[in-house]
């Protein structure tokens, strides 16, 4: 709750110039959106912020259930972002289920480096049973080749005030892999952090 409370404040008193809300999309979602890997299709985003994300993917043809748990977020989101193709709901990682029906396509920009490492193989169990099967599943999340914050896989966010990880390839494979085979896993620069990009396809038995 605490948690919740911390992003409320964020968006409160930031709001649209909190750093990740861009208005232009990054390249490497351009890049992944043009290549053809996913189609316009029925998506989930997980931790969507101001929807500017999924705006881009509605004007695309997309048909997008947007959740995040702040209730601050899901209202700017709304007011700015409303779109026939799009629905905002107010929701946390930990009750996914309670959305009620499932998705070709799932993609996390930024939220996977805000969970606990506890809670990593629960939200990923959560996604692969959200999908439809031939899902897609698209991640991009901090890197631990951030030189910056020495050895530590966790650091104090300044941004966001959060304790926030960096997750190595390692960590990131054995999260996804139970559940997802890799179309791609590759390191990207954006927004001052180096990333993961993880391209993923849910797995027929696992
Ligand atoms: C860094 S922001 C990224 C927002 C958006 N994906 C973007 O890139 O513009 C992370 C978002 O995840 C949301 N979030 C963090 N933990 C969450 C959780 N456990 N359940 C749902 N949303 C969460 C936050 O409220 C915030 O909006």
């Amino acid at each position: 709750m605490q948690n919740v409370d911390n992003w409320n404040r964020l968006y409160r008193t930031q709001g649209h110039s909190l750093p990740w809300c861009v208005e232009t999309m990054p390249f490497w979602f351009t890049e992944v959106v043009n290549s053809g890997w996913m189609n316009p299709c029925k998506a989930l985003d997980v931790g969507c912020g101001v929807g500017n994300y999924a705006f881009h993917l509605a004007e695309k043809g997309y048909e997008i259930v947007c959740v995040d748990h702040s209730e601050t977020a899901i209202a700017l989101a709304t007011e700015k972002n409303s779109h026939p193709s799009l629905r905002f709901v107010i929701e946390s990682t930990e009750n996914l289920g309670a959305l009620g029906e499932t998705f070709d396509f799932i993609y996390d920009i930024s939220l996977l480096h805000h969970l606990k490492p506890h809670q990593r193989d629960g939200y990923a169990g959560q996604l692969s049973a959200l999908l439809n099967a031939g899902g897609k599943l698209m991640v991009c999340v901090f890197s631990d080749d951030e030189a910056r914050f020495g050895k530590t896989h966790e650091f104090m966010n300044p941004v966001t005030g959060t304790i926030t990880s960096l997750l190595s390839k390692e960590e990131i494979v054995s999260t996804f892999e139970p559940y997802f085979a890799f179309d791609k896993l590759e390191k990207i620069p954006f927004d001052n952090y180096l990333r993961y990009l993880c391209l993923m396809r849910k797995k027929e038995v696992q």
